[in-house]
């Protein structure tokens, strides 16, 4: 049974509302789920139970099927750095995090308290340890990995590719080590199709533009409209194309710029990588 939104939670609606164009978009297909800031957790076996088939369905696909993480970051964690306590778990599990690949639950708030329930129950289970140096990572990162050439870490390194700042806190240990080994596996971006055809920073596509000069112009695509597409090359160079000038532009989708690393990188070295990648969070 919806609740009536708490002042508290509705001020943060309003907060968040600029820097989320996806919940707009989300709430043609009904609003999300109102939380009650005061609502505890249920904890009957019957509620855990139903959290954890509601967190197959809903969850699951990106956050691992024990909750040990995939595209979204591991829940099986005893605190979550953006769930400080009950009450921001539910509202962020019902308004999702604008901005990220995170979205709003069109779950009812009785459901999204029993999915609550369940990631706290998965927090309890003992965390898998990740193999390898951060140290040592850090290291061949920025030289025999050079990643830095394409990568940002902490405002230094390229913009090719995406910013690694925070990325141990978006994303599992399992993941990363897949997106060394295996570029194209899973490109970052959005779960809804209207995303994953706009530009925006986490929806990576790279494009060949072929210019009527016959020369080609290939990278990853900034922007789009109707009459012009932005590109900026491995180098770092952005180019801006009027598409009245190109005799073709290719989408290729699916395809990763970035070099598979099991080729360039030992296994431990792969290890010590990932160690470095899943240190990479908020303090
Ligand atoms: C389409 C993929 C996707 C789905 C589906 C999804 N999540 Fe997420 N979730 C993410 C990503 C990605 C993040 C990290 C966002 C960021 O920080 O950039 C995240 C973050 C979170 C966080 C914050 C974790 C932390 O470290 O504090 C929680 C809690 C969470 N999700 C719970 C859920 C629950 C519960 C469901 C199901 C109702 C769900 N998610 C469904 C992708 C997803
Ligand atoms: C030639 C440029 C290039 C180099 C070199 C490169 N990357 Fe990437 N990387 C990319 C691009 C572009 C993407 C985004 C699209 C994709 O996955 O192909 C990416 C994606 C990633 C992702 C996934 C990010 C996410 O949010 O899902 C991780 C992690 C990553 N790179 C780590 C590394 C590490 C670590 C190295 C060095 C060992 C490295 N990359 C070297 C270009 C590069």
């Amino acid at each position: 049974m919806p609740r009536r939104l708490a002042p508290g939670l509705f001020a943060l609606c309003v907060l968040f509302a600029p820097a989320a164009p996806l919940s707009a978009q989300d709430s043609h297909r009904g609003a999300p789920a109102a939380v009650d800031a005061g609502l505890v957790l249920p904890r009957t076996p019957a509620d855990l139970a139903a959290g954890a088939q509601l967190f197959q369905v809903h969850c699951a696909l990106c956050h691992g099927a024990k909750g040990e993480g995939g595209k979204g970051p591991t829940l099986a964690v005893p605190a979550l750095p953006r769930a400080a306590d009950d009450p921001a778990l539910l509202r962020l599990i019902a308004q999702g995090i604008g901005g990220t690949e995170m979205p709003a639950s069109k779950l009812g708030a009785a459901e999204i308290a029993q999915v609550a329930a369940f990631v706290r129950a998965l927090g309890r289970l003992p965390v898998e340890p990740v193999p390898g140096d951060p140290a040592r990572g850090a290291h061949l990162f920025a030289t025999k990995g050079g990643c830095t050439a394409c990568h940002t870490v902490a405002g230094r390194g390229g913009a090719f590719g995406p910013d690694l700042t925070r990325i141990g806190q978006r994303r599992s240990a399992g993941y990363l080590r897949r997106a060394l080994l295996e570029p194209a596996a899973d490109l970052p971006q959005s779960a809804t199709p209207y995303r994953s055809d706009v530009s925006l920073p986490e929806n990576f596509l790279f494009v060949r533009a072929v210019l009527r000069d016959g020369r080609t112009l290939a990278g990853v695509r900034l922007n789009e409209d109707a009459f012009s597409l932005q590109l900026r090359e491995a180098s770092g160079r952005i180019h801006s194309v009027f598409k009245a000038d190109l005799a073709a532009l290719h989408k290729d989708r699916g395809f990763s710029p970035m070099p598979a690393y099991g080729d360039l990188l030992a296994p431990a070295e792969i290890d010590d990588v990932v160690a470095f990648l899943v240190s990479l969070r908020r303090p």
